[in-house]
């Protein structure tokens, strides 16, 4: 590496962990580097994900706080946001490195971080929150595992939870993976057990963003 450009050590990693078969392998190495000042940290924001803030802002208002989670928290912006707005917050990541980071960075957080998979995630996390936010996390990886992730997202859903998804939305356009936009199939993906979708959006940038809810419906 003669810079420290995370994006292009990241396309480096994951090449390499594609051709070897761990598509999701690449994640903690490349945290792992940002937070031993190599390259620059990766995903590295302080503040909500602007697409979660606006529409946290019209949903909450109708909504009193409960069990939140943020899915690939990475450093805990978005987990942070809901926490400081009183949901009692996990944030899970693949990555023990972004865990480690995120924790260092609010060290008095009432955030619940975790080290954990979405392809294989721990039994206390399934149906338990009643916001399911994932942001970039899906269009992180090819599939496979992309759809078995997704079911992974849905599951973390208690009866009546909702789930916002942001995410680039597919146009055609041929990209240098990843990430890997998603196409409105794979938003239908996540319409399984119960979940439908109440308000999908096509925004400017080529972006996704998502509302759905696990029956019964709250309107
Ligand atoms: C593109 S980054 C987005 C991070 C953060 N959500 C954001 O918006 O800044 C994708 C995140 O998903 C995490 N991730 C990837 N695969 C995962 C998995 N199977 N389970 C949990 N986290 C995963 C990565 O470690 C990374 O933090």
């Amino acid at each position: 590496m003669t810079d420290r450009d995370w994006a292009r050590r990241a396309d480096q990693l994951a090449g390499q962990a594609y051709a070897e078969g761990r598509p999701t392998g690449w994640f903690d190495q490349l945290y792992a580097e940002g937070a031993a000042g190599v390259i620059d940290m990766p995903w590295n924001r302080t503040d909500p994900q602007p697409l979660l803030l606006d529409w946290f802002t019209g949903w909450a208002g109708r909504q009193p706080p409960g069990r939140a989670c943020v899915v690939g928290c990475g450093l805990g912006a978005d987990a942070e946001f809901l926490a400081a707005r009183g949901w009692a917050t996990t944030g899970f990541d693949l990555s023990p490195a972004a865990i480690g980071a995120a924790g260092a960075r609010y060290p008095d957080s009432a955030v619940d971080y975790r080290v954990a998979d979405l392809l294989d995630l721990p039994a206390d996390l399934v149906g338990a929150f009643d916001l399911v936010v994932e942001i970039f996390t899906l269009q992180a990886m090819p599939d496979p595992p992309r759809r078995q992730a997704a079911r992974g997202v849905v599951s973390l859903l208690a009866p009546g939870g909702t789930l916002l998804v942001v995410s680039f939305r597919a146009t055609g356009a041929v990209t240098a993976p990843p990430p890997f936009p998603l196409t409105r199939d794979d938003l239908r993906a996540l319409e399984v057990d119960g979940v439908v979708a109440r308000h999908v959006e096509e925004l400017p940038g080529e972006r996704w963003r998502a509302e759905l809810v696990r029956g019964p419906i709250r309107r």
